[in-house]
């Protein structure tokens, strides 16, 4: 069988990337990363929108020629159709859609989700390429998602517990600009935290049943302990930013593995893996690994750079569907909530 050439383009976001991988094997990733934000605290859907539009012409070039290969190489291209920002999606499926044209080639449709679910499968020359047996846990921790998610196959896939409220990356972020210390909060509090004590505050957990998430009370608790300590101190939060950092981290960690701990208890399921922009966290990781040992688990941790939006991803699960003989009509829409894919 000729080597299946797959390019991925991921705009679901503020990240505007495009990937090439050969038979499973990863030539090229290239993300632009949208600055414009920065000033407002959050991603601005319709700045968003607009960078994307400027990206992505130079940004799949690109990504072709660090492959070493020309556009008439490409054998399928696989785009995220949601969820996300709509208008944002809107610039890769048209893209992906265009481009399928030109070049008389399937495209294939990835939900986003499904490439962080997969990002393990991502091989690189020259690496171990460790990737978990089905059927495997993931934990999809990100901006907009908090998820344990059964993988049996890499085309099925299985939402066993989610968050009622926020996601934990937006607690992160909320908590950050509370506290003043910038966006996106995630590596700002984990950085910070490295150097605090975690034990020095506490927050209550919230009591949900099942495999189901909440943050939101958290996030309320850190505010009303900070506004309440600030009244007394004013330098409070400048005298004590670590170990606020690390504590509250540590109960976001420890909520996101007691239900984890529970999933592999209540399946039997031991082959662990984690994925999204919070599975860059240092602390999630190495207590991931921690648990792991002492339970038996088989973990498995995306490197760095699969963990935030990237198109290789996109490209891999786009292979999958490749494999299966799937390709997508052209009157696809992209979809901005997952409850609709
Ligand atoms: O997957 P992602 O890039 O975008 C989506 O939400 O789809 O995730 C972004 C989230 C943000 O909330 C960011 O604060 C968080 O991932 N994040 C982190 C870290 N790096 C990124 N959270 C905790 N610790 C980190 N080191």
């Amino acid at each position: 069988m000729n080597p299946e050439i797959v390019l991925g383009i991921e705009s679901s976001c503020d990240d505007t990337s495009a990937a090439v991988i050969r038979d499973g094997y990863l030539l090229s990733n290239v993300i632009a990363s949208q600055q414009v934000h920065k000033d407002y605290g959050g991603v601005v859907p319709e700045l968003a929108s607009r960078a994307h539009e400027k990206n992505i012409v130079p940004v799949v070039s690109q990504a072709i020629s660090k492959a070493g290969l020309t556009v008439s190489d490409i054998d399928a291209v696989a785009f995220t159709r949601g969820p996300g920002l709509l208008g944002s999606l809107l610039v890769g499926t048209s893209f992906a859609k265009a481009l399928g044209i030109a070049l008389d080639k399937p495209i294939i449709m990835v939900n986003h989700l499904q490439g962080h679910i997969l990002a393990n499968f991502i091989k690189q020359e020259g690496k171990e390429n460790r990737h978990p047996a089905f059927p495997y846990l993931c934990l999809l921790v990100s901006g907009g998602n908090s998820q344990i998610v059964r993988v049996d196959s890499p085309l099925q896939f299985e939402i066993l517990g989610q968050t009622i409220d926020d996601a934990v990356g937006e607690a992160f972020d909320k908590c950050s600009k509370m506290m003043g210390l910038g966006y996106p909060g995630g590596p700002v509090i984990d950085r910070l935290a490295a150097a605090g004590n975690p034990e020095r505050f506490t927050f209550a957990k919230p009591h949900v049943p099942g495999l189901d998430y909440s943050f939101s009370g958290v996030k309320t608790s850190l505010l009303y302990f900070v506004r309440d300590e600030l009244k007394k101190d004013p330098d409070f939060m400048e005298k004590n930013k670590e170990d606020i950092c690390a504590s509250f981290q540590k109960v976001l960690i420890d909520i996101l593995l007691d239900k984890l701990v529970k999933a592999s208890r209540q399946t039997g399921i031991k082959e662990i893996t984690i994925g999204g922009g919070v599975s860059a966290n240092s602390g999630l990781r190495a207590r991931i690994q921690s648990e792991g040992q002492r339970r038996g688990w088989n973990t498995y941790l995306p490197e760095f750079k699969f963990t935030t939006d990237n198109a290789a991803m996109i490209a891999i699960a786009g292979y999958f569907h490749l494999l299966a003989g799937e390709q997508t009509p052209l009157d696809v829409a992209p979809v901005s909530r997952m409850a609709d894919f």
